[in-house]
C-alpha cells in the first residue's frame, strides 16, 4: 500500500507555508474557486513525478514574486516510512531527496510512488493532438519500466541534436553527413526499444480499455483503439534513410516514434469527430481507470489517485461507481476536490468508508 500521511508546502504556487495531515484513505478537499485545491493535488503529483502535472516549467510553481520552493511529503509504503522532498533553489536548481538522500538521477524516482491524476482538461486526451496521447502512454510506461524511461530520455536528447543539425544546414551551407549517420544510429536504438515496448504492451491493453469503455458508457457501440507508429510499416533504419531528403528539406526529423499515436475509432470514424461529450468523458475515464489498474497490478499496491473536479465532468451515478471501485474495492488512497462541500460530503458518505474532509 501507498499512503501519503502529510505534506508541507513552502512557497508552492498560492501557498506560502502550510502543512496538511491526511488521516484517512479517502480525502475530500473543498473550497471556493482559486483557493488552492488543484494546487494541493499538484504538490502531491510533484512528489511522485518530480514535476508538475500542469506547468511545463518548474519556476511557474514558485509563489509569484518569491524565489525557491519546497514540498515535503511523508509516505507509508508497504509499512516503511518514506520521506520525499523536492526543493527548487533560488537559482531554479531542482533537488529531489528520498529519506534525506539526494537523487543523482530524478528518473530513478519515477515509478516508486505511482500516482494517477484525472483533471478537467484531460479530455484533451481524446480531442487533442497525438502528443497528449504519447504523454499519457509515456507517463504510464515510465512508471512500469525504467529502461523505457531511460530510452525515452536518450531518444529525446538525440532527436533534439538531430533537429539542430538539420536546422544548421541552411546557415552553414553544408551537411555533415557523417554526423547525421551517427545521430541516426543513436536514435535507432532507444527508438526501437520504445516501439517494441509500446507495441507489445498495447496489444492487450487497448482492447481492455475498449471493453471497460462499454461498461462505463453503458452502450454497445464499440470503440476501437489502435496503436499507430510509422515503425509498424518499416524498419526504423530504413525509414530514416527513406525520409533523409525530406528531413533535410524540412529541417526536422519527420519520422520516428515521436509520431506515434493511439487512434480512437467509433463506427469506423475518428472518435473525437462523432462522439458526444459524455462518450468522450467515458473513454477518458476508461483510459485513466485502466492506467490505475495496470499500475496497481504491476506494483502490487494501489497508486495514489488524484481526482480534480471530477464531479463537474461525470454524472453522479458513474462517479459513484468509479469511487466505489477505487475507494472501496481497491482500498487506494484517493484525493478528490470539489467546490461544493455538500455534494462532496454526500458522495463520500455513500461509500461507507471513513473519510476526511479538508476545507480550504
Ligand atoms: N506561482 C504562483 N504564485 C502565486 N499564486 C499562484 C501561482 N500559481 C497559481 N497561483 C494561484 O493559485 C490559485 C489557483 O489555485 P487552484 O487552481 O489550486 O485553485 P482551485 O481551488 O483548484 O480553484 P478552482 O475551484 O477554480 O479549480 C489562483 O488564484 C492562482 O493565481
Ligand atoms: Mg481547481
Amino acid at each position: 500500500m501507498l499512503r501519503l500521511q502529510n505534506i508541507t508546502v513552502f512557497q508552492f504556487k498560492n501557498y506560502l507555508q502550510q502543512k496538511f495531515h491526511f488521516t484517512e484513505n479517502v480525502v475530500g478537499i473543498c473550497g471556493n474557486n482559486g483557493l488552492g485545491k488543484t494546487n494541493l493535488l499538484d504538490a502531491i503529483y510533484f512528489l511522485c513525478f518530480t514535476k508538475s502535472y500542469f506547468s511545463k516549467s518548474d519556476s511557474a510553481s514558485v509563489h509569484r514574486g518569491l524565489q525557491g520552493m519546497r514540498i515535503e511529503g511523508n509516505f507509508n509504503r508497504n509499512g516503511d516510512a518514506e520521506k520525499v522532498v523536492c526543493i527548487l533553489r533560488e537559482n531554479n536548481r531542482k533537488e529531489m531527496q528520498r529519506n534525506s538522500e539526494d537523487y543523482k538521477r530524478f528518473s530513478s524516482h519515477i515509478g516508486q510512488f505511482p500516482a494517477v491524476m484525472i483533471a478537467p482538461d484531460d479530455v484533451d486526451l481524446i480531442t487533442g493532438t497525438s502528443e497528449v496521447r504519447r504523454k499519457y502512454l509515456d507517463t504510464l510506461l515510465s512508471q512500469l519500466d525504467h529502461k523505457y524511461l531511460q530510452s525515452l530520455i536518450d531518444y529525446n536528447k538525440v532527436l533534439q541534436q538531430r533537429n539542430s543539425l538539420l536546422k544548421s544546414i541552411a546557415e552553414r551551407g553544408y551537411l555533415d553527413d557523417a554526423l547525421l549517420d551517427i545521430l541516426n544510429d543513436q536514435l535507432v536504438k532507444p527508438g526501437k526499444y520504445i516501439f517494441n515496448y509500446r507495441k507489445k504492451f498495447l496489444h492487450d491493453y487497448l482492447p481492455e480499455v475498449a471493453k471497460s469503455y462499454l461498461k462505463i458508457a453503458g452502450t454497445d457501440e464499440p470503440v476501437v483503439l489502435n496503436y499507430y507508429s510509422p515503425l509498424l510499416e518499416d524498419d526504423f533504419e530504413q525509414l530514416l534513410a527513406t525520409f533523409r531528403q525530406k528531413d533535410i528539406m524540412l529541417q526536422r526529423t519527420t519520422i520516428g516514434i515521436h509520431k506515434d499515436d493511439i487512434e480512437l475509432m467509433l463506427n469506423n470514424e475518428n472518435f473525437k469527430n462523432i462522439a458526444s461529450q459524455g462518450q468522450r468523458k467515458s473513454l477518458l475515464f476508461a483510459l485513466k481507470l485502466k492506467e490505475f489498474e495496470e499500475l496497481k497490478s504491476a506494483k502490487g499496491f494501489s497508486p495514489v489517485l488524484l481526482l480534480d473536479d471530477v464531479f463537474e465532468k461525470l454524472d453522479a451515478g458513474r462517479m459513484q461507481n468509479l469511487l466505489q471501485q477505487v475507494c472501496v474495492e481497491s482500498k487506494s488512497q484517493v484525493f478528490i476536490t470539489d467546490t461544493h462541500r455538500e455534494r462532496l460530503q454526500l458522495a463520500l458518505e455513500k461509500l461507507n468508508v471513513p473519510f476526511q474532509l479538508i476545507e480550504l
